[in-house]
Parts: structure tokens; sequence; C-alpha cells
């Protein structure tokens, strides 16, 4: 059976979406969707779409398709959210979900009283070494995890695909930092709450281009997030996510250049989890490419109702309230509790 897909918002990141659904056999992009007519109507064309739209509510009731796939910038997420769930059996929504916590809980509301499925679009889970660590960690070999840092590092320009970047106010947390919440919450354990210290270190940038946060889980687990747009390393380093994760078994030490060592009882072992470049894609990005097509992958079998979704928007509000909370952490140098700081709101 084929999934009939539109997409809305033909920027930069939705090349990896199309190039991703074109990979999935059982897939049909059917028409895409921009507020700026050239770009939709270029990449309908590139991609061999027959459609291209520059009114999104106009194409979702013109095509009625089986799943929507919103690849805009935050500030529209909440309307099209809105405007398409009741046309759709599925949406799927890029990160950040939204700006602001209201936002996000009335896209929640919207998708379930429409009865359609809410997807967020958080593939930093999908990428191939973080799959084998949560196949690893699913397995008991480093028993109950005790501590874990993520850390993303380096100085590539950015901005020169992505300008926007340069201008918000609220920048690494609410870009890497979703992710490493995401990272976190998946594979230690539900967050209860956290502290952050935030740094501005690029002077050509608005927001904060670096943050360093304490999270503390339920069942004990402490793990540590840190970032920096503006370390200087040679090479860049981006776009990978290291890691270490311990638990009372063993510990996992993902270094970079995807070298994945496995401390156990018996030893360890170092093994290669660098994900494959696919067909469409290059070195370094491919490990992004590859985590789209695992994502999307996820997305039909969402569709199949062979899975549920992973994140689902419910879960991502709690994502989401974690980078707010973040800015708050930092700007009174306290440690916050999670529930409490959500219930004040
Ligand atoms: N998951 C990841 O690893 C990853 C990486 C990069 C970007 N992103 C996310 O992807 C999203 C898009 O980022 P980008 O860099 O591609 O942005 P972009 O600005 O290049 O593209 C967004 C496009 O959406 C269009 N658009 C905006 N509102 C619209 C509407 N109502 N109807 C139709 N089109 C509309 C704009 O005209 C623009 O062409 C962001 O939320 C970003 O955080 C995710």
């Amino acid at each position: 059976m084929t999934h009939l897909g539109v997409l809305i918002g033909c920027g930069f990141f939705a090349t990896n979406h199309l190039h991703a659904w074109a990979e999935i056999p059982n897939v049909d992009i059917v028409a895409v969707c921009d507020l700026d007519e050239k770009k939709a109507r270029a990449t309908a064309s590139r991609f061999g779409i027959e459609k291209a739209y520059t009114d999104a509510a106009e194409m979702v009731a013109a095509e009625a398709p089986d799943f929507v796939d919103i690849a805009t910038t935050a500030a529209s997420h909440r309307t099209l959210v809105e405007m398409a769930a009741p046309h759709t059996r599925l949406l799927i929504c890029q990160k950040p979900m939204a700006n602001t916590l209201a936002d996000a809980e009335a896209m929640v509301a919207a998708t379930d009283q429409a009865g359609t499925t809410l997807l967020i679009h958080e593939n930093f889970r999908w990428q191939r070494p973080f799959q084998e660590i949560a196949r690893r960690i699913a397995a008991g070999e480093l028993g109950n995890i005790h501590f874990a840092r993520f850390s993303f590092r380096h100085s590539y320009d950015n901005y020169a695909n992505q300008p926007y970047l340069a201008q918000i106010e609220r920048f690494a947390l609410m870009d890497v930092g979703l992710h490493l919440f995401d990272l976190t919450r998946h594979l230690v354990g539900e967050a209860t709450t956290l502290s952050c210290r935030t740094q501005r270190l690029n002077p050509d940038v608005n927001g904060e281009d670096a943050f360093t946060v304490i999270v503390g889980h339920a069942g004990g687990a402490t793990s540590v997030l840190d970032c920096s747009f503006f370390s200087k390393l040679t090479p860049h380093r981006f776009p990978q996510t290291t890691a270490w994760i311990e638990g009372d078994r063993g510990t996992i030490d993902l270094d970079e250049e995807y070298r994945m060592t496995v401390h156990g009882p018996s030893g360890r072992k170092t093994y290669d989890v660098e994900a494959a470049v696919p067909g469409w894609g290059e070195k370094p990005w491919h490990v992004v490419g590859d985590s789209v097509v695992a994502f999307q992958r996820h997305a039909v079998a969402v569709l199949e109702g062979r899975a549920e979704p992973r994140p689902s928007g419910a879960h991502n509000v709690k994502t989401l309230a974690m980078a707010l909370a973040a800015y708050e952490a930092a700007a009174a140098n306290t440690v916050i509790d999670l529930d409490r700081w959500k219930e004040a709101r």
C-alpha cells in the first residue's frame, strides 16, 4: 500500500526529508508547498513531484494526504498543525515543536481532538550510534545507569545554511539543546530537575551559542549536556555528538569518528558505529541523512500501526519544557524542579 504525503516548507532541511522519502518504496510525496512560489516549484521539479502550492491549507484540502510533513521553522508549527489535523492521519512536525509551551500544548490538543497522530521530527535518537546505544541499554549491558554526558561542540559555520540561527535570541538550547534533552530522556530516563549556564561566545550571534546543563533523573542518575558552536577544533567535528554513559555493569564511550567503546565485566571492546552514507548524501552529513531515513521509516511504521510515535507530540512537550526551563535556570542561577515549574505556569 502506498502512503500519499505532502510537505510544507521547502527550505534548507526539507531537502533531507525529500531525499529520504524518495528512498522509502511505499511513500509518494504528491505535493509540496512554500510561501515562496519559486522555492516550491524548484523543489517539486528537483524531486519529480507533481504539484507545488503556496497555500498549505489549499494543498491539504485538495490532496487529502495520508500524512503531512511540516519542515518549516517553529513560529508556523501551531497554525499548520491546527489547520491540517482534521485532514490527515499523521502529522510530522520538525523540532522545535513550538516556541512556547502554550503553542505546543495546543498542538497536542488539536491532534487529539482530530484523532490524528502527532510525531515530532526529532532525529538524533534515530542516529545510528544512538540506536546502537539504546539497543545495548535495553539489553541490560550497562545495568542501572547513574551518569551520562552528551556533548556537541564544534565551530562549523552553521549560519551559512541557516542564517536565522544567528538572529534568534534563543539559539543553542532551542536548537541542539532540544536534541540533547530528547536523547537524555530517551536513554537515561525521565528528567526531574535541571540547572544551566549559557554563554554567548561568538559576537556575531544574537543568542547563546553555548550551554552546559546538569539534569537530575527520576531514579537518581545525573546527566551533563554541553554544547558549543564556538569550539575551535580541527577538523570542526560537526555534526557529531559524543557521549559517555555509565551504569553499574559497564560504560559506553562514544568518541569522535564514531568509535564506540563498551566497557563490561569481561573487558572492553571498540566498535565502528558510523552511519552509512546515503546514495544522495556525503560525509560528514551522513549521520544526519541516515537518521532522517531511519526516522521517516519509523513514521511509515506509525502510519501502518506497527509502532507508537517516537517521540510523540505529548512526549516532546516535556523536552521543550526543559529547554524553556533551562533559560530560567540560567537567568536565576538556580536548580529547577521540572514538574513544579510546569505546574506553576
Ligand atoms: N532535525 C534536524 O537535525 C534539523 C536540522 C536543521 C533544521 N531543522 C529544523 O527544520 C526546520 C526548518 O529549518 P530550515 O533550516 O530548513 O529553515 P528554512 O528557513 O531554510 O526553511 C523553511 C521554509 O519554510 C517556508 N515556510 C514558512 N512558513 C510557511 C508556511 N506557513 N507555509 C509554507 N511554507 C512556509 C519558508 O518560506 C522556508 O522556505 C526548523 O524548525 C529547524 O530547527 C532540523
